[in-house]
């Protein structure tokens, strides 16, 4: 049982993308109905559920198995794997329109390597939104649950990717490809 399964265990929720952010994010992105969507990170699934809704088919993955338990239990229309990031993607076969992930990038170890093959696993017009909360509105020693936007704009530029971060409310949106 890693710290995770834990923290389900345990009932923890984590602050949900309102309805506006939603549109918000739907609006940037020009996506089409029945578009494919991976959630890296999925916790409990209720972003995958959110974007099921609104039309999309949707993949969530979570190296909790107790999240991916919790998760499989409230919807059978969103296809969720209990599995590491890293190692999905990288015996992945299909391709997805848009690869998300909130509050997760922080605790992925090889960032480079994460967006390497995440952009691999993208269809040609694909894009990845990283979701994490706003660096400058964490106390100090919450600041690791933050992406580092700086050391992050240095890889995409590494690999050639267009990066575009915009702060709303307390997270930064982070789009990329
Ligand atoms: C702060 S929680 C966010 C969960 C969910 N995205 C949300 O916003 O409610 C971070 C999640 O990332 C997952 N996670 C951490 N490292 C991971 C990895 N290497 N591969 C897949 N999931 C990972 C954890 O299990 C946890 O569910």
């Amino acid at each position: 049982m890693n710290i995770w399964d834990r923290a389900y265990q345990n009932n923890k929720k984590f602050r949900q993308l309102s309805f506006d952010d939603l549109n918000f994010v739907l609006e940037k992105l020009d996506l089409k109905l029945n578009n494919q969507i991976l959630e890296i990170g999925c916790g409990t699934g209720f972003l995958s559920r959110q974007l099921y809704h609104r039309g999309f088919k949707v993949t969530g993955i979570d190296s909790s198995e107790i999240a991916i338990k919790q998760a499989k239990k409230s919807s059978i229309f969103v296809d969720y794997y209990y599995q590491d990031a890293i190692e999905f993607l990288a015996n992945n076969q299909a391709k997805y329109n848009l690869i998300i992930s909130k509050y997760t990038i922080a605790f992925i170890e090889d960032l480079e390597r994460f967006l390497t093959l995440a952009t691999d696993n993208l269809t040609k017009d694909g894009q990845i939104l990283i979701i994490s909360p706003q660096i400058s509105t964490l106390p100090d020693d919450k600041k690791f649950i933050a992406i580092d936007n700086q050391k992050l704009t240095q890889i995409c530029q590494k690999l050639n990717l267009k990066i575009e971060i915009i702060t709303r409310n307390q997270d930064d949106y982070i789009f990329i490809g």
